[in-house]
């Protein structure tokens, strides 16, 4: 391993609950009694309605696709127990990267929840669910009109060519439409956003992935453009960075539905922002499915079965993020970097949940810059057993599919090229700044 400075905190710390910190920033650890005194001060106006603002709202208000809201005093008091549940259990917001394991912890857009924040919950509900002082209560949060673009008015808009229709009840469903884009000549994307639409529609989508496919149905540009769940905005790829999207190309909306008691029609969208005519930006930013790993073979009842997928950077890349694919017992996925001096650094590894598609978009400040050479090694982990809740027959061996009752073990590793002398630079940048920087030199 390197010598990586690893200093980074995840950006959640930063807003630590005075009250809670009990001598130790592990409030989860703390001795009852610590808990019970603790906890007789922390109040929903002042500690608890803060984080719900930030991390649960934009889900769980009347609209969108939480099942219940989490806006009041009143909405949030009945689903005490539950929360705390979910929340020490890091199951809520969905946010699945592990924190005790890889290098790297700060991304752009995480909503999830520090040890201090989990903790105050938890004293909140164990200490009786106290309300508090009305006058501690923070501003209501502001959301988003629904048809408001993050992106600016894109100059291109492709909206899935039907209309699908999702039943008032049902079980969960999964479609892929493809559309048009009708572009005749290659241009460079500049941002992307993706979103369900219009109106109601973004009650009953719960994941919605848009594929770039060349005129003949190939992934393109690596595949994966980008992803929608709620509280997604926009990708805006940094000035002078693009991805390359042909004439003729097309897009591919891989769509989660989820039945919410009434009828509800979607035509999901994707909005692209270009870079002008005839511009070719320095860097072009490439999405690629780490291959194979679609061998598996998953015997029955079997739990952490391995799956290995390699992928080499041929010259030196900035990786941007990654994203983990797999169905119904995907259980966990690592990302590694195996440079070229054979030196091994794990980057992330997420517990998967297969109702949750995130992208995991690393801050730019600590992006893993790799030396060409370096492979991106992926091990993934299938549980067929009967614990597993998602499981839907722990009695069937499993292989790779396209059905969801198959399964997967894919990763989208999106990144960009760079010549060794901006990778010099760089990587000389990071080191002067203490972030994170690979010092793994051939
Ligand atoms: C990205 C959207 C999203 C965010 C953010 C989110 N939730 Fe959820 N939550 C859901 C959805 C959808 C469900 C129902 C499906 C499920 O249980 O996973 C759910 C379920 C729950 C449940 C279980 C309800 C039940 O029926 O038992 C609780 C409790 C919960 N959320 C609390 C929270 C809290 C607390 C936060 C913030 C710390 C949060 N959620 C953030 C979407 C979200």
């Amino acid at each position: 391993m390197g010598s990586c400075d690893r200093s980074v905190l995840p950006a959640g710390l930063a807003t630590l609950v005075g009250v809670l910190v009990l001598g130790s920033p592990f409030g989860l650890v703390a001795t009852a009694q610590q808990s019970r005194s603790a906890a007789s001060s922390v109040t929903f106006t002042k500690d608890v309605a803060p984080i719900l603002q930030r991390s649960c709202q934009h889900c769980h208000r009347p609209g969108s696709i939480g099942p219940m809201s989490l806006i009041s005093f009143e909405d949030a008091r009945p689903w005490a127990r539950a929360i705390k549940n979910r929340v020490v259990q890091r199951q809520m917001p969905p946010w699945h990267v592990d924190r005790d394991a890889g290098t790297l912890h700060k991304f752009k857009d995480d909503p999830s929840l520090s040890d201090a924040e989990i903790a105050t919950i938890s004293a909140w509900v164990d200490g009786g669910t106290l309300r508090g002082n009305p006058a501690d209560l923070p501003a209501p949060r502001q959301f988003d009109d629904a048809d408001r673009w993050h992106i600016g008015k894109p100059d291109l808009i492709v909206s899935m060519p039907v209309e699908a229709t999702i039943a008032e009840a049902g079980p969960d469903w999964w479609a892929n439409y493809t559309a048009e884009t009708g572009l005749t000549e290659d241009r460079y994307i500049k941002a992307v956003e993706a979103k369900p639409g219009p109106g109601a529609a973004a009650r009953v989508v719960h994941h919605e992935v848009a594929s770039l496919l060349g005129p003949d149905d190939a992934p393109a540009a690596g595949g994966t453009l980008v992803e929608y769940a709620v509280g997604k905005n926009g990708d805006v790829f940094p000035d002078g960075a693009g991805k390359l999207i042909k004439a003729g190309s097309k897009i591919r909306f891989n769509m989660h539905y989820h039945s919410v008691g009434e009828v509800i029609k979607d035509r999901s969208q994707v909005g692209i922002v270009l870079y002008p005519k005839g511009y070719v930006p320095k860097h072009v930013i490439n999405t690629v499915l780490a291959p194979n790993a679609d061998d598996l073979d998953i015997p029955a009842g079997a739990d952490n079965v391995r799956s290995d997928a390699y992928y080499k950077m041929e010259r030196p890349a900035h990786l941007v993020g990654f994203m983990p694919h797999m169905h119904n017992r995907g259980k966990r996925q690592c990302l590694e970097a195996i440079y070229p001096n054979m030196a091994v650094e794990q980057l992330n590894c997420v517990n998967y949940d297969f109702n949750w598609q995130i992208v995991y978009n690393y801050a730019d400040d600590v992006a893993p810059l790799l030396p060409a050479g370096t492979i991106m090694h992926v091990i993934s982990w299938h549980d067929n057993s009967a614990a597993n809740k998602n499981n839907p027959d722990p009695r069937n061996w499993v292989g790779f599919g396209n059905r969801t009752t198959d399964d997967m073990a894919r990763h989208w590793l999106t990144y960009y090229y760079m010549s060794d002398d901006e990778y010099k630079a760089e990587t000389a940048a990071r080191v002067r700044i203490g972030q994170h920087a690979t010092n793994q030199q051939q």
